[in-house]
């Protein structure tokens, strides 16, 4: 296979990935990044996603991923844009502090570009957390700031209580096997220019099992991949990509499969094949581990 050639940030010899708005940021991002839970260290992984235009990648303190994504970005960082979070137990003002030096360390960078509550805190008000992200803006570690798992309300405060710029992501549980909470949640980010980072879209590799287990899906799935040349994979992870305000990232730990995800870009499902899809798999409402 001829290798890509990168021509510009977000093209590809022999495809496209597209980019969208980060929130009201002012920076794009590509629709497809990676997800690096349960991510194995391969740095080609990391560099051949870079290749084909997805230069997101997405990591946390609490999936103990950062020191790999920090290898393989090494030398390159900065044309990689680096999303990680800081856990709840940590979303006192101090705390935040340290545990952004720790991530800050072992991504071996000076600046984290998103930083994310990675879910909604009962314990924890939420003004104190965003005073530490608004140091952490002031003080140049971190670029632009994003929650996860918030539902509207909690979005709404979380935006009250920032004060350097707007919330410009929140990162929420999509597929097309699972979409109730993303449905309660696109609208007001689409109104409202905030992006939203879409994971386990490919429902942690357990979409396979998802179509087997249907039958009209799945022939619907196979019309469809007919007709568009995609493979179960990239229309599973196409299908979140619709609205203008959501992005994707999936994770893997082979080289092969960041080809194969990336491919998932530079094309749309039509109207009619989404909703057949959306009409052929089941709904299932997703229970929330952060509660
Ligand atoms: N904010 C949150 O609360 C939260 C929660 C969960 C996840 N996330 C983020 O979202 C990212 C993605 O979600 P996820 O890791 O839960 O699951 P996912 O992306 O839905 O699925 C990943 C799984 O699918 C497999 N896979 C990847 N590409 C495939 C392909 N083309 N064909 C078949 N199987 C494929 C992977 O296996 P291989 O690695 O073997 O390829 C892996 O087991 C995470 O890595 C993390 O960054 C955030």
């Amino acid at each position: 296979m001829r290798p890509y050639v990168i021509l510009a940030r977000g093209y590809r010899e022999g495809g496209h990935m597209d980019t969208k708005p980060l929130g009201r940021s002012g920076v794009d991002i590509p629709e497809i990044g990676m997800g690096a839970w349960d991510y194995e260290g391969d740095p080609a992984v990391m560099r051949r996603a870079l290749e084909l235009g997805s230069f997101l990648i997405d990591t946390a303190e609490n999936y103990k991923t950062e020191e790999h994504v920090g290898k393989a970005i090494a030398g390159r960082r900065d044309d990689y844009f680096i999303a990680t979070k800081v856990s709840p137990e940590h979303f006192r003002h101090a705390d935040v502090l340290a545990a952004a030096e720790r991530s800050l360390k072992a991504l071996g960078t000076d600046r984290i570009d998103l930083y994310q509550l990675h879910a909604p805190s009962d314990e924890v008000p939420i003004g104190e957390t965003m005073r530490a992200m608004d140091d952490l803006v002031a003080a140049g570690k971190v670029r632009f700031v994003g929650v996860s798992n918030f539902s509207v309300e909690e979005l709404k405060e979380a935006e009250d209580a920032l004060g350097s710029g707007s919330v410009v992501e929140n990162q929420i549980k999509y597929s097309l096997f699972d979409r109730e909470f993303a449905e309660s949640v696109i609208p007001y980010c689409e109104e409202n220019g905030v992006t939203v980072l879409a994971y386990s879209s490919l429902e942690r590799g357990r979409f396979v099992a998802e179509l087997r287990a249907n039958e009209v899906l799945s022939e619907v799935m196979d019309r469809v991949c007919a007709e568009t040349h995609k493979t179960p994979a990239q229309v599973v992870l196409n299908w979140v990509l619709r609205s203008p305000a959501v992005v994707t990232i999936p994770k893997t730990n082979h080289v092969a499969r960041v080809d194969e995800n990336c491919a998932a870009s530079g094309w749309r499902l039509t109207e009619s094949q989404h909703a057949a899809l959306a009409d052929a798999a089941s709904r299932r409402r997703s229970k929330h581990w952060w509660r």
